[in-house]
């Protein structure tokens, strides 16, 4: 059985299973009745007023796959259940800003990287991929940007065949990366606009702010990732302009998470964009500089991932993915009943379904 919050109940939704209090232990209403919440709101004050339920696993996936279910709350709902809220409260508290010297420790960010490659560990990728894809505000852009890389460096770590500690160097670099734009004043960093060239100029010192921050603190091969993230193979990067074999490897895969995610999240001044979108930009060549080898293993891995997986089609029905082409990630192909096309400009998917 699992917690569902009562507040995002609604009025009318008939249960296809009984329902309990948070303790499970007092029924609250039966398989087939209809949810009134003033009845339940009495019921649950007997049961001592927790907001709470529990449901059994058909209600909640019947619950969190039904249109009645707006996507904020879903999505909300998702990440409590992956903990990824909890992760990114703490992911925050390393980050504030007063006296972000003396807590960036191993001893004090190596456990949250544990707690990230756990995360990869416990749950299916397309969850995790639904709580990193969902657009953000501004605000939360740093701390959820560093998490969200670790999670994908995670990812990425496991399908180049690295395990264990290896795998945890990746979550840490990913985590730790743009650690130095908290020395960025936020007026320039927040900034809900494309910025002038002369802040351009300071936000690019980014990467030698991380590797300040790190020195000393972390190893030689975590910091220099941070440093190199924005380094490209022609040499055409920041800050250092260095090329190909001087640029390491956990900053090769950085790169390509910290792309992924500033291209499926929300920003100010640009859209969001839908992850088979952005996997087509990567297949396209659309972000140079980086290691092709890395990108095509990226992109591989995550085809298969959001191969039979269902999206909602700009018709505003549900379908299933069935392949991905390669070559136009974009445009899949896409079954609905005993239909099977392929998607284009008329007939596009327009969104992920999220089913835990
Ligand atoms: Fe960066």
């Amino acid at each position: 059985m699992r917690i569902f919050p009562v507040e995002y109940l609604w009025d009318g939704y008939v249960l296809n299973n009984d329902i309990y209090n948070h303790t499970g232990s007092v029924k609250l209403l039966a398989k087939g009745e209809k949810i009134i919440r003033t009845k339940l709101d009495k019921l649950l004050r007997f049961s001592g007023n927790d907001r709470h339920i529990m449901v059994y696993n058909d209600t909640y996936l019947d619950l969190m796959s039904n249109e009645h279910m707006p996507l904020e709350v879903r999505q909300k709902i998702t990440e409590q259940y992956v903990g990824y809220d909890r992760l990114q409260q703490d992911v925050g508290s390393l980050f504030n800003k007063p006296d972000i010297s003396s807590r960036l420790s191993c001893e004090l960010v190596e456990p949250l990287a544990e707690e990230i490659t756990g995360k990869v560990v416990d749950f299916d990728p397309l969850t995790i991929f639904s709580c990193i894809s969902f657009p953000r505000p501004m605000d939360e852009g740093l701390q959820r940007h560093s998490l969200n890389v670790a999670l994908l460096n995670t990812m990425q770590a496991e399908w180049l065949g690295l395990r264990g500690e290896a795998v945890k160097i990746y979550a840490l670099a990913g985590l730790l990366h743009d650690i130095g734009k908290t020395m960025i004043p936020e007026e320039i960093l927040f900034a809900p606009r494309k910025l002038t060239p002369d802040e351009q100029m300071i936000m690019r010192e980014h990467p030698v702010y991380s590797d300040c921050l790190l020195k000393g603190k972390f190893s030689d091969e975590i910091r220099l990732s941070a440093r190199q993230h924005h380094e490209k193979l022609d040499g055409s990067g920041y800050p250092d302009g260095i090329q190909g074999k001087e640029i390491g490897m956990i900053a090769r895969v950085t790169a390509i998470s910290d792309i992924y995610d500033a291209m499926v999240s929300a920003r100010s001044y640009k859209d969001s964009r839908l992850p088979l979108h952005v996997l087509h930009m990567f297949y396209d060549g659309e972000f140079d500089g980086l290691d092709r080898r890395l990108v095509m293993i990226f992109l591989k891995n995550m085809r298969l991932r959001y191969t039979d997986h269902e999206v909602v089609m700009s018709d505003g029905k549900k379908a299933t993915i069935r392949y991905i082409p390669p070559n136009d990630a974009a445009h899949p192909v896409i079954q609905r009943g005993g239909m099977v096309r392929q998607s284009d400009g008329e007939w596009y998917c327009k969104e992920m379904v999220t089913l835990l």
